[in-house]
């Protein structure tokens, strides 16, 4: 099987920096073809510098990383310090990149990639708010007839909201990015919070992590005990939902994760649903299906695969 082409559009984040480090120890299933930071957890200079954090902790510092955009489309942006520290990367203390940033935009970068690689062999896996892909998708509409897939994590049925009563936080902070990505007619595979809760880091999956005895399992270990008190105070869970790693999984295992293809639209006008993933799960709309939105996933499996492959790095 060659490995598929995929470009990482991220905000790290504790959860994106195990979906990266997943990813960056699967070569043999994903190629990165490049890491392009957005604003979201936290702003973009932070971003940044994390994602590239990331990539020294995996030893690939030679990894591409771009800046991409500060700010969503038309609102103010809105960052969640309240979920993943002022760093974005709060619990263990990392030093500071020395791998440099790339000088292209994101948005260039992903544009260019789009149009120099074979047509439908690049997946984009958006991790945070989806402002990046529209970006690039307004300023290149070509470059949609040429993605493979935008497997994406973000939006809530079931789940309902994160941020909001009704909005899970990527799709809130720039609803009308995702509004352009959910219309724009590319394959899309959906990882809602309603897969994400499924996926939790309880006592003995993080111990497995710290058994690895390596930095960067040390590292998740410890990445996943600071972020996992925002949902246990929140949601009385046991342990926090690792969002992020549910994409990149998928990209590995499809067979762990299960859904429904129908129509999702985007809420860009709710003044109390702002964000909101409509999401016609018992398809009464008649609008025709445009994402195949997970709905389940085999957990234990899914935390074999990350323990097994952060075990690698
Ligand atoms: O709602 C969860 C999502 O928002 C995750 O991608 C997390 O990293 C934040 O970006
Ligand atoms: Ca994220």
């Amino acid at each position: 099987m060659t490995a598929r082409k995929i470009i990482i559009d991220t905000d790290p984040g504790q959860d994106d920096a195990v979906a990266i480090l997943l990813a960056l120890a699967s070569p043999e299933e994903v190629e990165v073809l490049g890491i392009t930071a957005v604003a979201g957890n936290v702003p973009l200079p932070l971003t940044a510098k994390n994602a590239r954090i990331v990539c020294e902790l995996a030893g690939k510092p030679d990894t591409k990383v771009f800046a991409g955009c500060d700010a969503p489309l038309s609102r103010k942006l809105v960052t969640a310090e309240h979920v993943h520290g002022k760093t974005g990367l709060d619990g263990p203390v990392l030093p500071d990149p020395t791998m440099p940033l790339q000088d292209a935009h994101a948005v260039d970068f992903i544009i260019d990639t789009l149009r120099s690689e074979a047509p439908g062999t690049v997946t984009l896996c958006p991790l945070g708010p989806l402002t990046n892909i529209a970006t690039a998708i307004r300023k290149a509409p070509d470059i949609v007839a040429r993605i493979q897939e935008i497997v994406l994590m973000g939006g809530a049925y079931f789940e309902v909201g994160n941020i909001t009563p009704a909005a899970e936080f990527n799709i809130y902070v720039d609803p009308e990015a995702a509004d352009i990505v959910f219309k724009s007619g590319a394959p899309l595979t959906v990882m809602p919070l309603d897969v994400t809760h499924k996926a939790l880091t309880t006592r003995p999956r993080i111990e497995a992590f710290r058994a690895l005895g390596t930095e960067p399992g040390r590292m998740v270990a410890e990445w996943t005990d600071f972020f996992e008190r925002f949902d246990m105070e929140k949601y009385g869970s046991q342990g926090a939902p690792l969002h992020d790693p549910c994409v990149i999984a998928y990209l590995i295992r499809p067979d762990l994760f299960s859904g429904r293809h129908i129509n999702v639209m985007i809420e860009t006008a709710g003044d109390f649903t702002l964000g909101m993933t409509v999401a016609d799960w018992w398809r009464v709309t008649g609008r025709a299906p445009n994402a195949m939105f997970m709905g389940d996933v085999d957990a234990d499996g899914f935390f074999a695969l990350l323990t097994d492959r952060i075990g690698r790095l």
